[in-house]
């Protein structure tokens, strides 16, 4: 198991089964997200916010979430520096190994700007809920429940701070842009090469890059228009 978690091969398919379990998250965390702009109130959302905070399935999936993380970006560290290692510059012009090798670049600046983005992210609302607290989360929140205003910290930050604004549009682009490329990679790596298989999934790619670009980038948006 250790041999094929380190050689070439296995890296790639422990990269794609770990994105394919990120996007799953994403897709999560998007649909909730959406609530913030369905119900101006912000009780939907504080609801959800709530659910998922005490939830136990989802207590026990949030390490889990993080190790799927940090084991996504370490390895496409490692397997970027081999690549680089295996085709020093002059070595790479052929057409094919262009072909193979632009993308894989692309996708490692890509991941390493969402990886900036992230921990700016997880200053603005994790980090808050979970260690220092903030006055906006003890705001009543109308439920009739005890429960942190999780809304209330994200509609300040869209309508106090427009910068952050442009930042969450641009990570919700760069997100989008990844997806676009990693989700058809991700099956074509664990053995899904078909030809027509891979023309429909680089199809869904694209519309699932699109969904989540857009998706995260509505939220900002929203915010900055109306309030
Ligand atoms: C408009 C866009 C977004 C909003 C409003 C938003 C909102 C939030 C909030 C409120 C939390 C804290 C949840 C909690 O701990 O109870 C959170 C956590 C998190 N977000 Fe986002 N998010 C957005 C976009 C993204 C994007 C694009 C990514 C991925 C690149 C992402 C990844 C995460 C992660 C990994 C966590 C920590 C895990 C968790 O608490 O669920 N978020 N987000």
């Amino acid at each position: 198991m250790s041999n094929f978690l380190s050689a070439s091969i296995g890296r790639k398919v422990f990269m794609s089964l770990t994105g394919l379990f990120l996007i799953s998250f994403l897709s999560l965390h998007l649909t909730l997200n959406l609530l913030l702009i369905f119900d101006d109130t912000g009780v939907l959302f504080n609801q959800a916010a709530y659910f998922m905070a005490t939830n136990p399935m989802i207590k026990i999936m949030e390490p889990i979430l993080a190790l799927g993380f940090i084991i996504h970006i370490i390895w496409a560290g490692w397997i970027t520096l081999d690549n680089m290692r295996a085709r020093p510059q002059g070595y790479a012009s052929g057409d094919q190994l262009l072909k193979w090798w632009a993308p894989s670049k692309n996708m490692f600046i890509l991941g390493g700007m969402i990886l900036v983005f992230l921990i700016l992210h997880i200053f603005n609302f994790w980090v808050k809920l979970k260690i220092t607290g903030d006055p906006l989360l003890s705001k009543p929140t109308g439920t009739g429940i005890e429960m942190h205003n999780t809304y209330e910290l994200v509609k300040t930050l869209f309508v106090n701070f427009p910068l952050y604004d442009v930042l969450y549009v641009i990570g919700g682009i760069l997100v989008g842009l990844h997806l676009s490329h990693g989700f058809w990679s991700a099956f074509q790596t664990i053995g899904l090469s078909n030809i027509n298989w891979m023309k429909r999934l680089k199809c869904l790619a694209n519309l699932i890059g699109i969904i989540f670009a857009v998706g995260f980038s509505a939220i900002p948006i929203y915010f900055l228009l109306k309030f």
